[in-house]
C-alpha cells in the first residue's frame, strides 16, 4: 500500500511535493518527450483535474500539448478519425467500455502491457476496468480512475428549504423529497437535456428501482424475456415521471450548467455521474456540508463502474513512443492519482492506494469498490457502441416525446437484439 504524506496546507506546497516525488522517477529518462493529449475535459472541474496530468509530465521533463474538445461523443470521433487520418495525437480519452475495441482489431493502437505488468494491472485494477481494457491478452488503454456515473447529488441549503431532514434512501422517499422540492417553488431535478444524460438517468432507475438482476439481464445479458416484464415497466415508468421535476431550461443543458444550479441552491438533485463533485470542488464547496452524496438508494444498490482511459495510437516515430512511454507512467504515478482523483471527483483506479486525502463522497465510493457483489459496469461496459446507440435514441424518444411504455419496453428489446 502507497502511504501518502499528510496534507501540507499550502496547494503551492503540495504541487510542489508531489513534482519532487515524481520528478527522480522519469527525469532519469526524459529529455523534452513531447506529447499531444486529446480529451473532453472542459467544464471547470475537470480542468483543473487534467492540469494535474500536464503539470507532472511537465515535471518529469516532457512537453504537454492540451487538445480539449467539448463532448465525449465529439472528442472520440475527432481521435478517431485522426488515426484513421494517419495525424493520431499521442494519446486520447475513452471511457472504459467497448468504444475502442473496433480501433484495437484493425490494428491501430499499441498495447501497454510493459507499464501493465510493472504496475501489476492484473491485480490491482477492479475486473469490470480490466476486463475492458484488456483484449485478447494484452492491455490496450491506460486507466486512470474509477467514476460512479449514476450518483445522486443534494443541495443541502434547497433541502433544508424544502424541509427535508433526511436522505432519501428509497424510490419513494426520493419523489417524495422531489414533490417537497417543488412545493418550496425549487427546480426538484436538475437535468441536463442531452441524450448520454438520459440514458445515466435511465440506468440510475434500472438499478435503483429495478435492482442489480433486471440491471444486468437488461444491460449485459440482453435479454428480451426481462425487458417484457412487469419490473421493467415499472423501470421506464419511473424512469419518465422523473421528467415532470425538470425544469423548462433543461434541454440541450450541459451537465455542469445543472450542477451550477445545486451550487447556487436553485435545485435541489441531480443524477450524475462524480465528475459533478469536481465542480462542488472547484467552487470550494464541501461534501457533508454544502452538498449531499447519495451512491445509491438503499444499503445494497448496485454500484455502477464507469472510468477514464487514455488508448495511445500505434506510431513508427521512435520520439513519439519515448512520450507515450512517458506519459503512461506518468499517468498511473500514486501521487499523480490522488492529486488527479481529488480534483475529478473520481476515485484512484489503483486499489492499493491510501484513501484519507480524499473527501467523503469519493471514501464513500472507495469503500463500496471493496464490496464486489455490488460492481456492475455501465452500459458501454457489456454493449457496442451500436447498441448502445440504440439503446439511447429509444430513452431520449421516451424522455422527450408522449410514447406508451409498452411500445418503449419494445423499442429497447429492439436496440438490444442484434
Ligand atoms: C464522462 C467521463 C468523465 C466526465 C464526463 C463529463 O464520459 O468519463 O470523466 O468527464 O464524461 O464530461
Amino acid at each position: 500500500m502507497y502511504s501518502l504524506r499528510k496534507p501540507v496546507k499550502k496547494p503551492v506546497l503540495r504541487s510542489l511535493l508531489a513534482t519532487l516525488l515524481i520528478a527522480p522517477a522519469f527525469f532519469a529518462h526524459a529529455a523534452g518527450e513531447k506529447a499531444e493529449v486529446l480529451h473532453w475535459w472542459t467544464s471547470g472541474g475537470e480542468s483543473a483535474a487534467v492540469a494535474k496530468f500536464a503539470g507532472a509530465y511537465r515535471a518529469a521533463g516532457g512537453i504537454w500539448t492540451d487538445t480539449a474538445i467539448a463532448g465525449g461523443d465529439q472528442a472520440r470521433s475527432v481521435a478517431i478519425n485522426r488515426m484513421v487520418g494517419g495525424n493520431p495525437p499521442t494519446a486520447a480519452q475513452f471511457n472504459v467500455s467497448r468504444q475502442f475495441q473496433d480501433i484495437v482489431d484493425q490494428g491501430m493502437l499499441s498495447n501497454v502491457d510493459e507499464v501493465a505488468s510493472k504496475e501489476n494491472w492484473d491485480k490491482i485494477l477492479p475486473e469490470p476496468i480490466r476486463d475492458s481494457i484488456r483484449i485478447k491478452g494484452h492491455y490496450y488503454a491506460v486507466p486512470v480512475n474509477i467514476h460512479m456515473p449514476a450518483w445522486i447529488w443534494y443541495s443541502k441549503s434547497a433541502f433544508k428549504k424544502a424541509g427535508i431532514d433526511k436522505e432519501p434512501a428509497t424510490p419513494d422517499e426520493m419523489f417524495a423529497a422531489l414533490d417537497k422540492l417543488k412545493a418550496a417553488g425549487l427546480i426538484p431535478l436538475a437535468h441536463g437535456g442531452q441524450p448520454w444524460q438520459e440514458t445515466i438517468v435511465f440506468l440510475a432507475m434500472l438499478a435503483n428501482v429495478g435492482g442489480k438482476d433486471l440491471y444486468l439481464r437488461v444491460i449485459r445479458d440482453r435479454d428480451a424475456a426481462a425487458m417484457n416484464t412487469e419490473a421493467f415497466r415499472k423501470v421506464l415508468l419511473s424512469f419518465k415521471r422523473l421528467k415532470s421535476y425538470v425544469d423548462t431550461g433543461s434541454p440541450g443543458r450541459n451537465w455542469n450548467d445543472s450542477t451550477a444550479l445545486l451550487i447556487s441552491g436553485k435545485a435541489g438533485m441531480q443524477i450524475m455521474g462524480d465528475w459533478v463533485m469536481g465542480e462542488f470542488v472547484a467552487a470550494r464547496q464541501v461534501a457533508g456540508r454544502e452538498f449531499g452524496c447519495i451512491p445509491g438508494l438503499g444499503q445494497n444498490a448496485p454500484y455502477l463502474i464507469q472510468g477514464d482511459v487514455f488508448v495511445f495510437p500505434k506510431t513508427a516515430n521512435a520520439d513519439q513512443l519515448r512520450s507515450q512511454k512517458l506519459l503512461a507512467g506518468v499517468l498511473v504515478n500514486p501521487v499523480v492519482q490522488v492529486e488527479f482523483n481529488k480534483l475529478k471527483g473520481s476515485i484512484p483506479v489503483r486499489s492499493d492506494l491510501d484513501a484519507s486525502q480524499m473527501n467523503l463522497c469519493a471514501r464513500t465510493g472507495m469503500e463500496i469498490m471493496k464490496d464486489k457483489s455490488r460492481h456492475v459496469g455501465i452500459g458501454e461496459v457489456y454493449l457496442t457502441p451500436d447498441q448502445n446507440g440504440a439503446l439511447t435514441d429509444a430513452l431520449t424518444a421516451y424522455w422527450n416525446t408522449n410514447i406508451p411504455v409498452e411500445k418503449v419496453q419494445k423499442s429497447i428489446a429492439s436496440a438490444l437484439r442484434n
